[in-house]
């Protein structure tokens, strides 16, 4: 089988190259990726010379035609996938996420190739601490913030696009992804590389805030499982019921580091920021048997630091400007 991978050098599609190729002996895997801030040929590391790397814009018809027109299926990652970064500039979200999604679809309409498209629990806006409902695929769209928003519009251009002219595309929404190869920018890569800088790791407001935590390995089984049995036209919600609010993560982190939990800053919180989110994956777990497998937690993030303590060569380039950035816009509070 033929697989394009757009944004395959960045988190969640350099995991599923890996996990791909090491699952799937008969795939052949090809990587389109604009190599952004976000995007590393090091997170191809060990499969680079058994991948086709493409470097190029999903926006860019004219690099995206012939690569689909030799694929048997497009799997697409590829987008501005950073919240604070939306609020700061959210132009690149409207081209990659809207625009970008618009020129896939185009060309796997010509060509009539199977598509599925990658998306976000945000879309559905957030919930209340002490909500009884979680998300489901008939939860309505309420997106808070400018890439959620862009995220959301390309979910709809998708299923106009399977009505409209037929595409054979599936659609899935996750929960927040954790695991190796995740930029520094992120909630857990940032506490945990703070720490291993003998920084202390930085929260936004209250951190009552809740995420659905789910291995990026356990998202990237779920897509396959999509791929090879998901119904054309149909959403799946992909979720491993991990809810936790950030206060306790950032604790568990110091505690998993030998640190004292409470040496955490409170920092400026971010303009919008949703509450909670929390999915409900039971179309995914019975109408397509799957399953998390990762194991707990608090195992899964052990593995994520020693990642960390283990790669610093990956993410030390990058470390200053990210903080650098940060500090433009976030000022320690106590
Ligand atoms: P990421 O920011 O780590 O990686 C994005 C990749 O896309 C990078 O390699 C970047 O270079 C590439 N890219 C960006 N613009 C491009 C363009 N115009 N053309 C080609 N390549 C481009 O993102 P991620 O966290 O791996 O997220 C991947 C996908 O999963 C996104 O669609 C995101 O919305 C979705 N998602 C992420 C999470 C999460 O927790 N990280 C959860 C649910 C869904
Ligand atoms: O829910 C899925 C989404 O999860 C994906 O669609 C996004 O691509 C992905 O980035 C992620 O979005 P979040 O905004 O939830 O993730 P982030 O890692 O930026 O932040 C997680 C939580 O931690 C959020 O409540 C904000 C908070 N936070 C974040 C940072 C970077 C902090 O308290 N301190 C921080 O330093």
């Amino acid at each position: 089988m033929r697989v394009l991978v757009t944004g395959g050098a960045g988190f969640i599609g350099s995991n599923f190259v890996h996990r791909t190729l090491a699952t799937r002996p008969d795939a052949e895997v090809t990587v389109l990726d604009a190599l952004t801030y976000a995007g590393s040929t090091t997170s191809l590391d060990g499969v680079l010379d058994r991948v086709a790397f493409v470097e190029g814009d999903v926006a860019d018809a004219a690099a995206v035609d012939p690569l689909v027109a030799r694929s048997d299926v497009v799997v697409h990652f590829a987008a501005e996938s950073h919240n604070d970064n939306s609020l700061t500039d959210p132009t690149p979200f409207v081209r990659t996420n809207l625009v970008g999604t618009f020129t896939m679809l185009e060309a796997v309409r010509r060509h009539d190739v199977r598509y599925h498209h990658i998306s976000t629990d945000e879309v559905y806006g957030d919930l209340e601490l002490d909500d009884p409902e979680r998300f489901t695929e008939d939860t309505p769209y309420a997106p808070s913030s400018p890439y959620s928003a862009t995220k959301a519009g390309s979910d709809h251009l998708v299923r106009a696009w399977v009505r409209s002219f037929g595409v054979r595309a599936t659609l899935s929404n996750c929960s927040n992804n954790y695991g190796p190869r995740q930029h520094v920018e992120k909630f857990i890569p940032r506490q945990v590389t703070n720490v291993l800088d003998g920084q202390r790791p930085k929260l936004y407001g209250d951190g009552l805030n809740v995420r659905d935590w789910i291995h990026v390995d356990d998202h990237n089984d779920a897509l396959w499982t999509i791929l090879e049995h998901g119904r054309i036209g149909h959403t799946y919600l992909v979720g491993a019921d991990g809810e936790m609010n950030n206060v306790d993560v950032i604790r568990l982190v110091l505690e998993l580091m030998g640190q004292d939990p409470e040496a955490f800053d409170h920092v400026t919180d971010r303009a919008g920021h949703d509450r909670r989110y929390a999915i409900e994956a039971g179309r995914l777990r019975q109408e397509l048997g799957w399953a998390p497998r990762y194991g707990t937690f608090r195992d899964g993030l052990a593995a994520t630091i020693d990642w960390y303590r283990e790669n610093e060569a990956w993410w030390r380039p990058v470390k200053e400007a990210t903080e650098a950035k940060y500090a433009l816009t976030q000022q320690v509070l106590t």
